[in-house]
């Protein structure tokens, strides 16, 4: 399907999640209220690729864990299309590689088939596939420590895909990586998602990121705890970041962020 073709059907697909007016409270050790969300409106449609960037501490993290269920709002309403749940349709890709040390990398991407009950040629043969996907082929008897960073989150994002997720959560995936290798992972998510229209909500603090990927950008307040720009991405893909209109892009976006803070 083209970028085009997705567009024009945006308005028909179906919400994979809608998020109204939510708020969420932590307590410091000395008691002091840290307003993490406040009034957040959200809606996601099902196949929309849409990026979040917003400051550290802003509630990106924060905002991921409620949709995943590991934790609650305090306020507000947060619906998940039906019998959406973590681990059976939705999948989490962390920053920091969550891989488990003792399982190989085949297995570690099985891993969420197995606990779907699926027998274990036929896990195997899907995690293949998959690591051949990202770009792991040949690398399936390693085991992480033996991996590098891009190599490890590769094989996470396998992990991830294996599920066939209704929606992939992904907070700041590539925010350890070294320049290029996250330039090639975000080109490989890129054609993942161009392939499998896969719902993804990707979180990062880098502005450059959020427009290479995203379908649609929103912008968080890291002031209110809520989103307070949308921008759409009409850009072909895969992006040239020096051209006048990501750059453009680019401005606004970092505009609408800095406007914040004054
Ligand atoms: N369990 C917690 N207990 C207390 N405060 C918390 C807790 N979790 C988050 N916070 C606070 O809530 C706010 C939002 O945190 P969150 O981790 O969601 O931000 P973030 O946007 O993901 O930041 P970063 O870009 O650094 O990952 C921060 O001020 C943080 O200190
Ligand atoms: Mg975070």
């Amino acid at each position: 399907m083209t970028d085009e073709k997705a567009k024009q059907g945006s308005e028909e697909r179906s919400i994979v999640l809608e998020l109204n007016n939510i708020s969420k409270t932590f307590y410091s050790d000395s008691g002091e209220a840290v307003r993490a969300l406040e009034g957040l409106n959200l809606i996601v449609r099902e196949g929309e690729f849409i990026t979040l960037v917003g400051a550290t501490g802003c509630g990106k993290t924060t905002l991921l864990n409620l949709i995943a269920g590991l934790d609650s709002p305090d306020d507000g309403q947060l619906c998940l299309g039906k019998d959406l749940r973590l681990g059976n349709n939705i999948a989490y890709v962390f920053q920091h590689y969550t891989l488990f040390p003792w399982r190989s990398t085949v297995s570690n991407v099985s891993f969420g088939l197995q606990m779907q009950g699926i027998g274990r040629n036929k896990r195997k043969e899907k995690a293949l596939k998959l690591l051949s996907k990202v770009g792991l082929g040949g690398f399936e008897n390693t085991y992480p420590y033996e991996l590098s960073g891009g190599m490890r989150q590769r094989a996470a994002i396998a992990q991830a895909l294996a599920i066939q997720p209704k929606l992939l959560l992904m907070d700041e995936p590539f925010g350890a990586l070294d320049d290029s290798t996250r330039r090639e992972l975000q080109q490989m998510l890129t054609e993942l998602w161009q392939e499998n229209r896969t719902t993804i909500l990707f979180v990062t603090h880098n502005i450059d990121e959020a427009v290479v990927l995203g379908e649609k950008v929103l912008v968080f307040s890291d002031r209110s705890g809520k989103i307070v720009r949308e921008f759409d991405v009409e850009l072909p893909r895969p992006r040239n970041i020096i051209t006048k209109e990501f750059t453009s892009l680019f401005m606004q976006i970092r505009q609408s962020l800095s406007t914040q803070l004054d």
